[in-house]
């Protein structure tokens, strides 16, 4: 049982860093197909592009923001459920009716770039 200790560890953490850890234990790569899914599902696109601005900032430009930041996905992934203002200009993002998983896993994708494969 090499992953009791070294959550104990993480735990002792920041709590933000443990869920980076455990959610990295969980599913080491981001699930690219499934993250499209949940932004088609819940009509992200319609305010969102990967690489222009529309409504909403460019998520390439948003990971271009957060990157290096520890706790980027938790913090990106809150903004996305309960929405967001003042951050990339006046328009608010209204909030968005979806799981905080759904939300973590759409957060991990945007910061890796929203990558289609
Ligand atoms: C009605 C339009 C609209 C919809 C729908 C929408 N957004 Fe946004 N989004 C915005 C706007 C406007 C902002 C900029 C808010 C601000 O200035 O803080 C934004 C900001 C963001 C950010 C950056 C937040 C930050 O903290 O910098 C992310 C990530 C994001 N949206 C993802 C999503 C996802 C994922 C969905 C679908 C579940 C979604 N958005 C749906 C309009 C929208």
């Amino acid at each position: 049982m090499i992953r009791i200790p070294y959550l104990v560890t993480s735990l002792a953490g920041a709590l933000c860093f443990t869920s980076a850890v455990t959610s990295a234990l969980a599913e080491p790569a981001v699930d690219a197909a499934r993250a499209r899914q949940i932004a088609t599902q819940h009509a992200c696109f319609g305010c969102h592009a990967v690489d222009k601005k529309l409504v909403g900032p460019a998520w390439r430009d948003v990971a271009a923001r957060y990157a290096g930041k520890p706790g980027a996905a938790a913090t990106l992934a809150a903004h996305i459920q309960n929405g967001s203002s003042g951050g990339w200009g006046a328009v608010p993002m209204p909030p968005n009716a979806l799981s905080a998983g759904d939300a973590q896993t759409v957060a991990q994708w945007i910061l890796a770039g929203s990558k289609t494969d």
